[in-house]
């Protein structure tokens, strides 16, 4: 079955073509990065303005690429939260109006649940192109670290009734009481003036730090184990920089971050840093890293599960992969990961989600909507 895949919750405008949730026949991202890079984070009605004008060149590339046409394509997938409700409107109207004139089956789909089939399709490419991988199987706790979100889930398959096709269910095990942990990357940067998106610049600079020079308390939460928090290390890093000569550092740095061209290499920007600067980037890392890792690990053993996913932005983390592949091989777990590209945000991973709920039978019809706030699975007992 062809499904076309639409995700539009936050800034990527995204279309792709799965065939049966297992071939990427295309996989187009629509970037706002240069939109919204100046102002260190997402602004919303810019973000919805540009889908507007991005989203059917976007289809049609995917199509293209796919060497398909929306006529042969037999189904559309749309995120339908959560997100930013402009954004989300965007695709999902597209998307419902593509299925509905065409005349085929359309599917919302959770964006969570795409990160969480991403890892199920990269998974899935792997063994089917040879490479001597283990299946990714279920029950699995997967964490989701992105910029919008940090949950943990248990998650897990049967059969659907009279289909014979997988079906999946999802308990969330903890969230983020507050920032996400791409957004606590995202915020350091900026503070720190160190571009934008702040994660993977941050990840880079960490590699030239000492990440014990600077010491954060673990990261205690009260009720709830598995839930995260991390605007108190943010606070605890705008209180180490804020009339220092960090602070004064980074005012430099922004400066000649506006007089430079747009795009600045590692190395000048590593030029444009202190050790300090450095050493506090990769402190800072390693504790979101360390406890993201503790919280999932706990999550699995309190479950008895072996099988760990890891999706979302920040699972491109290297230190994260580094040390999830570390903490699997010590204590006996199989830890799955998606590509870099099917991390982040894609419409292949919501292609791919739509693909089970079809296939086990599920279809939305013209009353499909978006939701801002959408939780995936019941929450934690
Ligand atoms: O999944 P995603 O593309 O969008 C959301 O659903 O939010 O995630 C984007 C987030 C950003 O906050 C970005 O800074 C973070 O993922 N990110 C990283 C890395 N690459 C992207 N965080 C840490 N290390 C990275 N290498
Ligand atoms: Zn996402």
């Amino acid at each position: 079955m062809l499904v076309l895949g639409i995700e539009s919750s936050c800034d990527e405008t995204a279309a792709a073509v799965v065939a049966d949730g297992t071939r990427i026949l295309s996989n187009v991202v629509a970037s706002q990065i240069k939109i919204h890079e100046r102002f260190g984070g997402v602004v919303p009605e810019l973000a919805s303005r540009e889908h507007l004008r991005k989203i059917a060149p976007v289809v049609d590339e995917a199509c293209r690429q796919a060497g398909t046409t929306l006529q042969d394509i037999e189904a559309v997938a749309v995120t339908e939260g959560p997100g930013l409700i402009g954004s989300l409107l965007v695709g999902l109207v597209y998307g419902k109006a593509v299925a509905l004139s065409l005349g085929k089956p359309l599917i919302g789909v959770n964006h969570l649940e795409g990160h969480i089939h991403a890892v199920l399709l990269h998974n899935t490419i792997e063994r089917l192109a040879g490479k001597p991988v283990p299946a990714a199987g279920f029950p699995s706790v997967t964490l989701v670290a992105s910029g919008g979100h940090t949950s943990l889930f248990r998650v897990d398959t049967d059969f659907a009734p009279g289909t014979g096709s997988p079906s999946f269910s999802y308990k969330m095990l903890g969230q983020t009481r507050d920032d996400a942990a791409g957004e606590a990357f995202d915020k350091v940067a900026k503070l720190l003036a160190l571009g934008y998106p702040g994660g993977p610049a941050i990840d880079r600079l960490a590699r030239h730090g000492n990440p014990s020079a600077v010491k954060f308390g673990r990261i205690r939460m009260k009720g709830n184990p598995l839930d995260f928090s991390f605007s108190g290390l943010k606070t605890a890093i705008l209180y180490r920089v804020r009339g220092t000569p960090l602070a004064s550092e980074a005012e430099e740095r922004r400066t000649w971050r506006s007089e430079s061209p747009d795009d600045v290499s590692l190395e000048e920007l590593r030029a444009h840093c202190s050790q300090t600067t450095l050493d506090l980037v990769a402190s800072f890392q390693r504790a979101v890293v360390t406890d993201l890792i503790e919280r999932t690990l706990a999550a699995a053993t309190g479950a008895g599960i072996w099988t760990l996913f890891v999706s979302g932005g920040v699972a491109c983390n290297s230190l994260l992969r580094e040390r999830f592949a570390k903490a699997g091989e010590e204590h006996g777990f199989n830890v799955f990961f998606a590509s870099p590209r099917l991390s982040t945000d894609n419409a292949a991973m919501i292609a791919a989600a739509g693909y089970y709920k079809l296939a086990a039978g599920q279809r939305d019809d013209s009353s499909l909507n978006a939701h801002a706030s959408f939780p995936l699975g019941n929450n934690p007992a």
